[in-house]
This record gives C-alpha cells, structure tokens and sequence, in this order.
C-alpha cells in the first residue's frame, strides 16, 4: 500500500529491546536523527520475558577465552569464532556500559560484586541476573528510561511492512503500519539511509513458544522480501524446560529458566530418576540441544508427554528470592515448586539463524543492518549458548551504531515504490494453521518425511491465498493479516534450510540423519527468495 505520511530520519531503528534500543541510544548520542519504531509497546518484546541472564566474563578467574570455548561447544562446530571472539572479549565492557546506562543488577550478599549464575553449556558461574530470575525486565525497564530521557522519537504500534531502496539498491527506509498514533496513524515511512532490524525472533511460527505473540518473524520477512540472504535458519532451539500446560498448550509458555539447573535442581523422570547423570559430563547443565533431546527420549520410552524439574531442595526462601518470577509462574498454574516437582517439556524458545550479517551487523543490502534474535551474526552456530542473546544484542548494537556514525553522513535515495513486491495477504487465522504444519512437520524432531509434509502443506497454503487474492477474495490489510503472511515467508525460509541439511547438528535434528556429517557438511544455509538489486 502506498505511504499516507512520512517522516525522515538519519536512522531508522525496527525494535525495542536491547538490540534496538542500544543500537538507537548509541546513533543518537552520535547526533543521528534516529527514529525507534516498534509493533507494541516499547517494553514488549523478548528481551522483557528473559530470565536468566547475561553471560560475560566479569567474574575471578573468568576469561573471554575460557567463554569463547564454551560458545564454540555449544554451537557444534557451525560457529564464526571471529564473531564470537569479538562478542565475549567486547562483552564485559558492554555489560558495564549497560549499567552505567541505569541497569541494576544482583550483587552478591555483603559486596557489590555483581552476583553471577550458571547455566547450560558454561563451565563456571558467569551469568549475570537482576531481580532474581527477571534479568530482561530490568535491561528493558533501564533502556526504555534512557531512551525516554534522551527524548528519542519513537512510534508505537508500527509493524513494519517493507524495506524502501533506492535506483541503487541501497536503503532508503521502511514503510509501516501503524495503529492508533496520532498523526501516524494508518500505512506511512519513515526515510532514512540506514535501517537497523532488531525485530526478534520468531518463535510464533510454532504452536508452543517462550516468545511473546509479537515474535512473527516480521524481520525476517522484510529481509527475504527485501532480497537479503537469511541464513541457518533450521537451528531452532527448543528450550529443555518449559512448563508443561498439556499437549494441547498454544502460544506463549512460562520458561522455567536454566538458571534453577544452575543452582543445583535436577531433571527427573515419571519415576523420579535423574536421567541427565550419566549421559554428559554436565549432567543437567549440558548444552540445551542435548537436554531437550534426552527429555523427548525418556518421555517416549515412559510413554510420557514430559519430565520434571526437581527443586524442593531450594526450600521457600531461596525459591522467593532467587526465583521469584517463576514461582509466581507455576503457582499462577497450581503447581508449587516448593513442595513438588515442575513438569516441564522443550518449546520452541531461539533462532540460532537470521537475517545474514557481518562483524558490524551490515546484511547483504547497503544500508540495511540487522541485530539480536533477528539476525545470524555467527556467534551461536548450530545451537545458542545460554544466556549470550542478550549480550549479543548489546555487543552488535554499539558496533552497528559504531559503523552507521563512521560512515559518511547521506541522504537517502528516492525510494522506489513500485520495488516492494506485492504479496497476497493471508487472513489472521492462517496463523495457527502454520503453526500446526511446523509445530507437526519442523519441530524438534524433523525427517525428510515430515519436512516435505510440512513443505506441501506450506505451498499449498501459498497458492490458496494466491487464488483468493486473484479472485478478489484477499484478506483485508492489518496486523494480523501481515503477521501471518510474515510467518508463512520464515516458515517456508526455515523449512527449506531444513530440508537441505542433511545431518544432525546442535539444535537441528533430523530422525533420519541421526548423525553430525562433518565430511559432507556444508558450512551455511543460505535463503533468498528474491534477488538483490540488479
Ligand atoms: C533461561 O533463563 O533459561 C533462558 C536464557 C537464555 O535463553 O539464554
């Protein structure tokens, strides 16, 4: 749809947690008109709903090197070690930038040590938290302050629709729809020479998720419309211990965060044995792929949906302090962590893939940028290491916002309207449906057979819209519709990846390829669905 209104910025920010945030107070202080759009609220996406922390190597003892190891082990040999090396050595400053920008965080009993956990994957406590178990909240509440007393321009309610470019190829801003805002109400741009995506993830593209509803992918989409490589997209982590509401549980889950593992709770079957001993040297702590496996193979040999996540040991007051927001979780559910074990089961909780980027978060169209969930920067390879998302949104934000400030001040092309694709709407309920093809088809545990199940049914549903639409029956324009249209693009984008990787590796599982193929491996998936500028 054509643009009703347009503002013009230096930059244009998608997103509201740490990524975007960090990248918009950074251009900003530089003296870059910067624009922050976001589909909600300014404190409504994933960053709010992490729980267990930050990982960096703030403690005694504690090394970049010793992180970047187990980064590199985590990711099942798919990781870009230079990315990662940049994210762990960058790391600590980053996090005391971060606090120096208002975050609190705990601090160990008597100091003011910053107090630090543990979780999956990591050989020592490196995690720092806030609040307990509510690390993402405060990262949220601190950034959106700033960004509030910096006196940025943010509009709220803004789904972004398309990358705008110019004669060139290169970025000329986004358009967007907006809801409610006043004198940007309704379909309009935002014009600028460099946008950065920090939209999320996508975990809304299978029926149970830790993600909030606003994780549709949207960046994903704009990205692949837009001509962008998108990459690894088939590594999805589920995450082992989500609390198990019955196997018909929609939508998004309450993450009982790894952090209860790191203090000592211990994953448990129908029987009450500990399942984990035996089967890696970290026992409950190992890397997540490896958890969520185990807990889906003592379920089907028990005949069971899921396991269960013993932390009576903590006793009342450590559960009140330490993990207050889960407790309150659970109890909301009518399970008491204090007194019984928490029945938990893997969902679909990380993108390990994205939107393709280099060390500075530039993609493969000039002047597009992308960070966080959204994008594949090559630090989580095959399967995320806990707790490094929130430091891989700080770390890339400020070199994006360092390489948009180093870079000569433009004025963007005039864009090309007629550039942006047209793409027949899906109507809103389209969206459980897709939801059902990859929960069923691409879920944690994938074959050739279900993939191309779940390939088939995705075309055919393509192909219906496309028929509605040429037979004026098209979903009329909204969020919804755009939401499930964005899922359908990211659910063909992953399913392809997944289709065309013939191993299991990290988080990626396939029933017929049980093994790692490192002979006959290709480093990267990559997915475009149109190509760049010609
Ligand atoms: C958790 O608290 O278990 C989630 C942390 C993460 O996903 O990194």
């Amino acid at each position: 749809p054509a643009p009703g209104w347009a503002i013009d910025a230096d930059v244009v920010v998608v997103g509201s947690g740490v990524a975007g945030l960090t990248a918009a107070l950074r251009c900003a202080a530089a003296g870059r008109r910067t624009v922050v759009v976001t589909k909600a609220r300014l404190d409504d996406g994933s960053t709010r709903w992490a729980q267990g922390g930050i990982a960096a190597a703030l403690g005694d003892g504690d090394s970049p090197e010793q992180h970047l190891a187990d980064t590199l082990v985590a990711g099942a040999g798919l990781c870009d070690e230079e990315a990662v090396r940049t994210l762990v050595t960058q790391g600590p400053d980053a996090v005391h930038r971060l606090i120096g920008a208002g975050a609190r965080f705990d601090t160990a009993p008597g100091s003011d040590e910053i107090a630090l956990g543990r979780e999956g994957g990591h050989h020592r406590r490196r995690i720092a938290h806030a609040g307990g178990d509510a690390t993402g909240a405060e990262v949220s509440r601190a950034l959106v302050e700033a960004v509030r007393a910096a006196g940025l321009r943010t509009i709220e309610n803004a789904l972004v629709l398309d990358l705008l470019t110019d004669a060139q190829g290169r970025t000329s801003g986004v358009t967007l729809h907006v809801m409610g805002e006043g004198q940007h109400d309704g379909v309009g741009a935002v014009h600028a020479p460099a946008v950065v995506l920090a939209t999320g993830g996508m975990g809304q593209v299978f029926s149970a998720t830790t993600n909030p509803a606003v994780s549709t992918g949207d960046g994903v989409a704009l990205a692949l419309r837009a001509g962008a490589e998108v990459s690894d997209l088939e590594f999805v982590q589920f995450h082992p211990t989500v609390l198990y509401l019955g196997r018909d549980a929609e939508g998004q889950q309450p993450l009982i965060s790894e952090a209860v593992r790191g203090e000592g709770a211990h994953l448990v079957d129908a029987d009450g044995t500990r399942f984990m001993v035996g089967q890696h040297e970290l026992a409950e702590l190992a890397p997540r792929d490896i958890v969520a496996k185990a807990i889906l193979r003592r379920a089907q040999e028990q005949g069971a949906e899921h396991m269960y996540l013993d932390g009576r040991h903590f006793g009342a007051e450590m559960w009140e302090h330490r993990f207050p927001t889960i407790l309150a979780a659970c109890r909301a559910h009518g399970i008491d962590p204090v007194t019984e074990p928490i029945p938990v089961a893997p969902a679909a909780h990380y993108a390990s893939g994205g939107v393709r980027t280099d060390l500075y978060g530039r993609t493969t169209v000039p002047g597009l940028y992308a960070c966080g969930e959204v994008a594949c920067t090559g630090v989580h390879g095959a399967n995320r290491l806990a707790s490094n998302s929130l430091l891989e949104g700080l770390v890339f934000a400020e070199r994006i916002a360092d390489d948009i400030v180093a870079g000569p001040a433009r004025r963007p092309g005039e864009p090309l309207l007629s550039d942006v694709p047209p793409v027949p709407l899906l109507p809103p309920e389209a969206r459980f449906e897709i939801q059902r093809i990859m929960t069923a088809g691409a879920g944690v545990l994938r074959s050739r057979a279900s993939l191309a199940e779940a390939y088939q049914a995705l075309v055919r549903l393509t192909s219906k819209s496309a028929a509605d639409s040429a037979d004026g029956k098209a979903a009329e324009p909204g969020v919804e519709a755009w939401e499930a249209t964005n899922l359908l693009l990211v659910a063909r984008a992953l399913v392809a990846g997944a289709r065309s990787r013939e191993e299991t590796r990290g988080c990626h599982w396939r029933e017929d390829h049980p093994e790692r193929d490192d002979l006959n491996w290709r480093r990267h998936s990559v997915v475009t669905f149109r190509p760049p500028h010609t």
